[in-house]
């Protein structure tokens, strides 16, 4: 376990990579590295968990609760929402962290607990835009499709359909949707003139999360930093949709469950599997495993696998690099197997989240942002 040094050293850092992209996060952060009794919170979580953002998540899920729908909990809840973006209409200025001491420090108990129990959670939904020209070239190529979504999370990106796209330049996709993604176009971004046809849609998790459960739910939305309204704006908004558009979420492992539900889809449409953000949690060898099991399935039925993660954190996928690519870029490609013999196309760069996104011709300006976000 790290010693309270170590964790003061952990929030110091955290405060310093954050000032830009999260002041908030930043300036709290600041804080807490000089307060061993707030730092001792963490202190709570097992070896390997105790990050900032456990500690910020658990602390934003009780913020949550307690000021989003039936009223304000107290004041020291009220003092505090003031100051985050994405639950304050006009947040208020000056030093927050007297108020997130005294906030976390009075619901010591619930924090420790929360951070001994639970590890950080994500659905992004904005990673939808980097699939949409895709899917829209694979369905001139293959007609329309079943998405298997393997590390779905909440099985929000199955609801691709759903939502409108607004490329810049490049114009819009989809019907007007309460989830409206905002992508820009850095480069030779296929737009497509309409939706692609996905038919079917199946997602499997490990843990998935049940958009029908609200305290699941609520954790996902805590572990959206509060600097990022849009983001958090965005997932609320998707679990609303995806309560009125439930997606087939099913509980199983990426490398043992993946072949029985391909051959179960293909019957729907080109089987066309996804990973986002997933096959950097696994180990190497776990990586060569998954990649041998689409390997044996390609050499059975035509199959597309779409991979948007990060090069550096995933060496062993079929991902063409020319350059060491910086450790927070994500890249999209296309891998397809057609009568049994594999092909790669690496197809763009794109910001994890999705804000931004470069095809491949393009690929050398602008590939590294600074204001990327760590991966989750
Ligand atoms: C960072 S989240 C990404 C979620 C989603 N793909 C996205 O882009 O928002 C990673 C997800 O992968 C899941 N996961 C990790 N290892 C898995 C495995 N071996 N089989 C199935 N799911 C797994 C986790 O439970 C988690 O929901």
């Amino acid at each position: 376990m790290a010693d309270l040094d170590e964790l003061s050293e952990r929030f110091r850092n955290f405060a310093h990579t954050t000032t830009r992209r999260a002041p908030l996060y930043s300036q709290l952060s600041a804080g807490i590295a000089d307060d061993p009794e707030v730092i001792a919170l963490l202190a709570a979580a097992p070896t390997g968990q105790q990050a900032p953002v456990l500690l910020f998540a658990a602390v934003h899920a009780l913020l949550l609760a307690d000021t989003v729908g039936d009223g304000v909990r107290d004041d020291a809840a009220a003092a505090l929402a003031a100051f985050y973006p994405n639950l304050a209409e006009q947040p208020a200025e000056g030093d927050a962290y007297p108020h997130f001491r005294r906030y976390a420090l009075g619901r010591a108990d619930e924090v420790k607990a929360i951070v001994a129990t639970t590890s950080t959670q994500t659905n992004e939904v904005g990673r939808c835009a980097q699939f949409v020209p895709a899917l829209s070239l694979l369905e001139a190529e293959m007609g329309p499709m079943a998405m298997i979504d393997v590390g779905t999370s909440a099985g929000l990106n199955l609801l691709l359909p759903h939502y409108s796209y607004e490329y810049t330049p490049g114009g819009t996709v989809g019907e007007p949707s309460t989830v409206h993604l905002e992508c820009q176009n850095r480069g030779g971004v296929p737009v497509p003139a309409t939706m692609p046809a996905v038919v079917a849609g199946v997602g499997i998790d490990r843990s998935p999360i049940d958009v029908f459960d609200d305290a699941a739910v609520r954790w996902l939305e805590a572990c959206v930093w509060p600097d990022q309204a849009d983001r958090f704006q965005r997932l609320v908004a998707a679990v609303g949709l995806a309560r009125e558009h439930p997606a087939d979420v099913r509980r199983g492992d990426a490398t043992h469950d993946l072949p029985s539900v391909v051959r179960e889809m293909a019957g729907h449409g080109h089987p066309v599997v996804v990973n986002s953000w997933v096959l950097s949690y696994f180990s190497a060898s776990e990586r060569l495993d998954y990649v041998a099991m689409l390997d044996a399935l390609g050499s059975e039925l035509d199959l597309s696998w779409l991979i948007a993660e990060s090069p550096s954190q995933t060496p062993e996928l079929p991902v063409p690099t020319t350059a060491p690519e910086p450790e927070h870029v994500t890249v999209l490609t296309l891998v397809r197997w057609r009568h049994g013999t594999r092909s790669v196309q690496r197809l763009a760069t794109t910001h994890p989240h999705g804000f931004w996104l470069q095809w491949e011709h393009d690929i050398t300006a602008g590939a590294s942002d600074g204001a990327s976000p760590p991966p989750c």
